[in-house]
């Protein structure tokens, strides 16, 4: 190649360097060829290819993704083993296998090839890794007691696009909640003024194009004056009164015998005392 380049006698035009795409896209786990073609008229031994990465998550740190020198290969910590060059030197596409979301982003394509021009041949394109979204988390909070109110919020960690949350009441009867997106990452809805209507089986959607996630919350809404609770309320009523009932029989056939027992005792010692009382007398009458 690169005596033919001598021979067809590129001298003098400067490197330059092309990318066949802009814009890619891949689903993560899959693997994607990022092309970058280039023009030297120099012979390729002194070839030095750079390709960077400015990730989304964090676009004021490029990292080196993988370097071409002199024949020698290096490659960033977090792409060793999914990173290649697939047509060095006659090319400067790489292959990236096992694609994460972290590997989104601004990738730049850098040749140089001394002694030709200075000037640094530099392509970009940029890189999105698509995911389905990961299981959403279902919470609620607030007052669950009657004319409370409750917040329900459903957040989902991953997927690209992001994912559009939707709150559905899935029982007694299936309706559609509004949720409140603006400013608020995780899709809330908020249900004011709660009651026994409210209760329910409730189900957070999150959904892109590759695929929908679900979550769910069980909302029982605490209502005092309920059917159920005033028929406790009775029964519990009831059943004390027996109790009480019942307490006082006993209590007042207790102290009727009590009184009974004692009332004979007095008797008895009333009876004994006469005895006694009679008994000096007796015995006085015997010695008289
Ligand atoms: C990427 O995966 C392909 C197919 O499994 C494999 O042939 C290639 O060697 C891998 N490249 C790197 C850099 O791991
Ligand atoms: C709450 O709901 C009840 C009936 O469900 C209604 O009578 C009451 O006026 C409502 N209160 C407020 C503050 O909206
Ligand atoms: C929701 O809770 C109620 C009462 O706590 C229960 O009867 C019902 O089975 C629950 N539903 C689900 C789907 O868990």
């Amino acid at each position: 190649w690169s005596k033919m380049s001598e021979q067809i006698g590129w001298v003098g035009c400067a490197l330059t360097v092309t990318m066949r795409e802009s814009n890619l896209e891949v689903l993560r786990g899959d693997a994607v060829t990022l092309p970058c073609s280039f023009f030297t008229s120099s012979p390729l031994t002194k070839l030095n290819v750079i390709w960077t990465l400015a990730p989304f998550s964090s676009p004021e740190n490029p990292i080196q993704v993988i370097v071409y020198d002199h024949g020698q290969m290096m490659e960033d910590p977090s792409f060793i083993g999914r990173v290649g060059f697939t047509g060095v030197p006659w090319s400067a596409d790489i292959i990236l296998n096992d694609t994460r979301e972290a590997d989104a982003g601004v990738y730049r394509c850098m040749v140089n090839n001394p002694p030709e021009t200075a000037d640094l041949g530099i392509g970009e394109l940029t890189l999105t890794v698509l995911s389905r979204p990961s299981l959403p988390v279902c919470q609620w909070e607030g007052d669950i007691a009657e004319g409370g109110s409750v917040t329900l919020s459903c957040s989902v960690e991953e997927g690209i696009p992001t994912p559009e949350i939707e709150w559905d009441k899935l029982s007694p009867e299936e309706i559609p909640l509004p949720v409140n997106m603006d400013g608020d990452p995780s899709g809330s809805v908020q249900i004011v003024n709660v009651s026994s209507e409210t209760s329910g089986l409730y189900r957070c959607s999150a959904s892109n194009a590759l695929g929908t996630e679900h979550c769910y919350v069980n909302l029982s809404i605490y209502t005092p004056d309920s059917p159920s609770g005033i028929l406790q309320g009775v029964m519990l009523t009831l059943s004390m009164s027996l109790v009480l009932l019942a307490m006082i029989l006993l209590v007042t056939w207790l102290h009727r015998t009590g009184q009974d027992g004692r009332w004979r005792e007095r008797k008895e010692d009333e009876e004994s005392y006469n005895e006694i009382r009679y008994t000096p007398s007796l015995i006085k009458r015997s010695f008289v």
